[in-house]
């Protein structure tokens, strides 16, 4: 079975998941992180190489400050508690979004984590935390516009290739595959370039719910399906 070597996460149904309990929604986003804990143990074993999960999104702060707050705690909470062990296991973290409108006890985790963990190989966790896919290009064209005004870069030398060696996943693969929970149907602004030829996977359980039996389901999905990017499959090119 052909396994992605990179599987993206829209982590989503928490609120719906309390609702349904008749609990609060912040109860549903700490299920939510046990679900992710499990997911993150899951992965190497599936064969995955890079693990990237959409944890808050650039339009998430429109949601009720309480609830903000939440998250964000929830976060420190994540990173203090798991980040040895995520250590020990060998899981590189990499953060994208915008982090430096984060607030600075917050960046210092997602730091730390960061350099803790930067010589780790057995998975890549990537958090998307303060992440829009429009942002990320915008920033990022901001980036090389500065580097040209500056004489650095030529304009010439603008190109897919080195656009997305400037993006906050520079180095990292595109994703194979992206999931989604929750039965929404939509990207809500998430990795908008880089999932360009990804195969989409939207599965109708809350993400509090989503098992290793979810994650392998969604892999054999994937491995049936036919990836083109644009040319034909190869059958139909020999003929
Ligand atoms: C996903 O769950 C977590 C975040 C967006 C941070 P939601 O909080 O969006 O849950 P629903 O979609 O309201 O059920
Ligand atoms: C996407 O979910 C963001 C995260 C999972 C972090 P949302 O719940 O914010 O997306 P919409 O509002 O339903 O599009
Ligand atoms: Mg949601």
């Amino acid at each position: 079975m052909t396994s992605p070597a990179h599987v993206a996460i829209i982590m989503d149904g928490n609120g719906r998941w309390a609702k349904a309990r008749g609990l609060p929604r912040v109860a549903g986003h700490r299920a939510g992180v046990e679900a992710l804990r499990k997911t993150v143990r899951a992965a190497p074993q599936l064969g995955i190489s890079y693990l990237t999960v959409y944890a808050f999104s650039s339009e998430n702060w429109s949601r009720p400050k309480s609830e903000v707050s939440d998250l964000m705690g929830l976060l420190k909470l994540f990173i203090r508690r798991d980040l040895a062990e995520l250590h020990q296991n060998g899981v590189r973290v990499r953060v994208v979004g915008d982090k430096a409108s984060l607030q600075t006890d917050i960046r210092g985790l997602l730091e730390e984590a960061e350099t803790l963990t930067a010589n780790n190989d057995a998975l890549t966790l990537v958090i998307a935390f303060n992440y829009g896919g429009r942002d990320e290009i915008v920033r990022t064209a901001q980036k090389l516009a500065l580097a040209a005004v500056r004489g650095e870069i030529s304009i010439d030398s603008i190109s897919t290739e080195s656009f997305a060696a400037s993006l906050d996943t520079a180095g990292i693969p595109d994703p194979e595959l992206v999931i989604r929970t929750s039965g929404e149907l939509r990207l809500s602004n998430f990795l908008l370039w880089q999932a360009a030829y990804s195969e989409l996977v939207f599965l109708p359980c809350y993400w509090p719910d989503f098992s290793q039996d979810h994650l392998a389901d969604a892999l054999r999905d994937f491995a049936g399906r036919e990836r083109r990017f644009g040319g034909l499959a190869p059958r139909e090119a020999a003929s």
